[in-house]
């Protein structure tokens, strides 16, 4: 959840790090640190110079004069979500050890802190902050004058083992000048290369890619527990064997950095006020991207075990937050197009359920997730796994741990998403689960290669049905200042239109703020109805033909207890034909462009992100960095 980034090299470090956590403040935004290594060279290693804020990065880049206060080009830099401890400068990392030669910073969770804690109280050891992390730079303190002649690499691995949880580390120590050693496990990070042909070496460590991307498109993908040290002479990653106490060098196994191929504009807001807006209007172009790559780029083809899925029977989805609503998306389309059965779970409701799977090698289990790091799902799929139970990971970032542990991956290629609201790359998993139901309906031969192609060229022509709503936005806008003021609004649908209500109402209660609550509509009447009064505003989605008279007999009661009705459907036609005028049953209509109605939810969720994002600026809010939330959600 946590954004860390490190660098030493050639150039000023405290600049390059604070831009990089700029480009990674979706991860956390409530304070944020800095420690960086003394240029000047004694004999006796100057401490470490640190400095912290608390609030967003902004308050460290005034406080250190954008970096110039701490000048050097070794440091490492961290931007915090807060898991132990308030937001506040004793609980910001980098945590530094009591004389001030080493320095931490951490993104994940250390589950035994307490018991850690405890242990070296009973030492003598004075804790500064409610953190967990703090215990890391303890232990790694003590270690060093236990054993000062021993390579820090081996220091390092032998703290790891008394670890448990999730982390990704970057760590200083004052008397190895122009050297950062970073760790993982069950945490993202990215280490990045410069070699400028002089056999000047510059090395990066990050949580994401865009914090790279300025700097360099050469990285490597660490394994789980390596240790690697990164210096101005080279980059090597080490093994710590837990029986002998020593490290390997497995430099050589890691091989030529990989290449990104994404632009540095990727991760930029260009003359965007916001990144929620630029991604939703990019959503069009990761959706055709995305049908692109699953229908034919060879090098990401969506799922190439034909006799898999001939043999699956049914299949299970798992998945946390926007990710999951994609997945019930998917659900409604397979069951409807494929006659395949589809169960849906929460990520962290299903790994702690002891789930009965009652044919795994015939079920196929679908984790889909943006970022690939989310822990319950990483944790759903790693107990899948252990349940021989074949996987399919949907993920969007390349060389995730989600990607790269299940047993097959499609990357939706919607490029960085920086809003922590996630818009295009849901857009994106919808348009994977579409692929699924099509690819599954034709091995097992539900779907007619006709009508396979008939869906398939309807599905292609989404992308710019998607386009021409985003010309909606000024009225959507409008629609927005009237939505501003409201404490609670009702989403409410059937079917499919129920999976898609249930993302608009998170959306809307993500980035606004104003209680939003999503009902199947024909549910309303069990309860939620008696919370309707006059001028609630409930947005209603209409666009499954079968379901049409159904859902607007339940629009009609909202409309008769006062509820201030907005309506989107791609049903006028048929309404009109039928003698009767929305505007009769709604007070506002949004006009859907017609679809199968199983791709509905893809054009619909255009106006749904636009609404949520117009109605979080006009309460003046920040869409891209929503309180309380996390892009990346790395702890359970
Ligand atoms: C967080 C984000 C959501 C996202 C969810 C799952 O809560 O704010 O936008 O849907 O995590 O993330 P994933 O990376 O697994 O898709």
């Amino acid at each position: 959840m946590c954004g860390i980034m490190g660098y030493t090299g050639y150039e000023q470090a405290s600049p390059i790090i604070l831009e990089g956590l700029s480009r990674l403040e979706y991860r956390g935004y409530d304070s944020a640190g800095l420690a960086v290594q003394a240029p000047v060279k004694t004999t006796e290693p100057p401490p470490l110079q640190v400095a912290k804020a608390c609030g967003r990065l902004q308050a460290l880049i005034d406080k250190t004069r954008g970096g110039a206060d701490l000048p050097g080009s070794c440091g490492i830099g961290h931007t915090r979500w807060a898991t132990h401890g308030i937001p506040s400068k004793e609980n910001a990392h980098p945590h530094i050890s009591e004389d001030g030669c080493i320095a931490v910073v951490h993104n994940g969770i250390i589950e035994n802190h307490y018991d850690l804690r405890r242990e070296l109280i009973a030492e003598g050891v004075e804790f500064r902050s409610q953190t967990d992390t703090e215990v890391i730079v303890h232990l790694l303190s003590k270690a060093c004058s236990n054993a000062p002649e021993s390579e820090k690499a081996s220091i390092i691995g032998s703290v790891l083992t008394r670890l448990k949880g999730a982390y990704a580390l970057g760590i200083l120590f004052a008397d190895e000048p122009d050297i950062i050693y970073a760790v993982r496990r069950d945490s993202p990070l990215i280490i990045g290369c410069i070699n400028n042909g002089k056999q000047q070496i510059s090395g990066i460590m990050a949580s994401d890619i865009p914090a790279l991307l300025p700097l360099t498109r050469q990285v490597f993908y660490p394994e789980d527990g390596h240790i690697i040290k990164l210096t101005t002479q080279g980059i090597s990653f080490y093994a710590y064997n837990n029986d002998t106490h020593t490290v390997t060098n497995v430099t050589k196994s890691y091989g030529d950095p990989v290449t990104l191929t994404l632009s540095e504009n990727a991760a930029r807001l260009g003359h965007y006020k916001h990144f929620m807006r630029k991604e939703i209007e990019e959503a069009p172009q990761a959706v055709k991207r995305t049908l692109e790559s699953g229908l034919t780029d060879p090098d990401n083809p969506f799922f190439t075990d034909g006799a898999l899925l001939a043999s699956v029977q049914n299949i299970r989805m798992i998945a946390c937050g926007s990710a999951y609503h994609a997945c019930l998306v998917g659900k409604a389309a397979i069951e409807s197009l494929c006659r395949v059965p589809v169960e849906v779970e929460i990520a962290s409701e299903f790994r702690y359920r002891e789930p009965v799977i009652p044919h795994p090698s015939h079920t196929l289990t679908v984790l889909v997730s943006q970022s690939g790091e989310t822990a319950d799902t990483v944790a759903a799929l790693r107990l899948c796994k252990s349940m021989g139970i074949p996987t399919l990971g949907i993920v969007n970032v390349q060389g995730s741990t989600l990607a790269g542990e299940a047993d097959h991956v499609f990357y939706t290629p919607a490029g960085p998403e920086i809003a922590v609201a996630t818009t295009k790359a849901y857009c994106a998993q919808v348009a994977a689960m579409y692929l699924l139901a099509l690819q599954l309906g034709r091995a097992k031969k539900v779907l007619s290669a006709d009508e396979q192609e008939k869906l398939i060229r309807e599905l292609t022509s989404v992308p710019e049905k998607m386009e021409q709503l985003i010309s909606l936005e000024s009225d959507l806008c409008r629609l927005s200042q009237e939505l501003a003021s409201a404490r609670h609004i009702f989403f409410i649908g059937r079917g499919m239109d129920h999976a898609l209500s249930m993302e608009g109402s998170l959306k809307l209660k993500e980035v606004s703020y104003i209680h939003a609550e999503a009902y199947a509509a024909g549910e309303l009447k069990h309860g939620t109805i008696s919370l309707i009064q006059d001028g609630t505003p409930v947005v209603a989605l209409v666009t499954q033909p079968h379901l049409l008279h159904k859902t607007l007999s339940n629009v009609a009661e909202v409309k008769a207890r006062g509820a201030y009705v907005i309506c989107l459907t791609t049903a006028e036609n048929i309404l009109r034909e039928g003698g009767l005028a929305l505007s009769d049953v709604a007070d506002r209509v949004i006009p859907l462009p017609a679809t199968h109605p199983c791709f509905t939810p893809l054009i619909a969720s255009v106006p749904l992100q636009l609404l949520a994002y117009h109605v979080s600026v006009a309460r003046t809010l920040d869409p891209d960095k929503p309180r309380n939330l996390a892009k990346s959600v790395t702890v359970e």
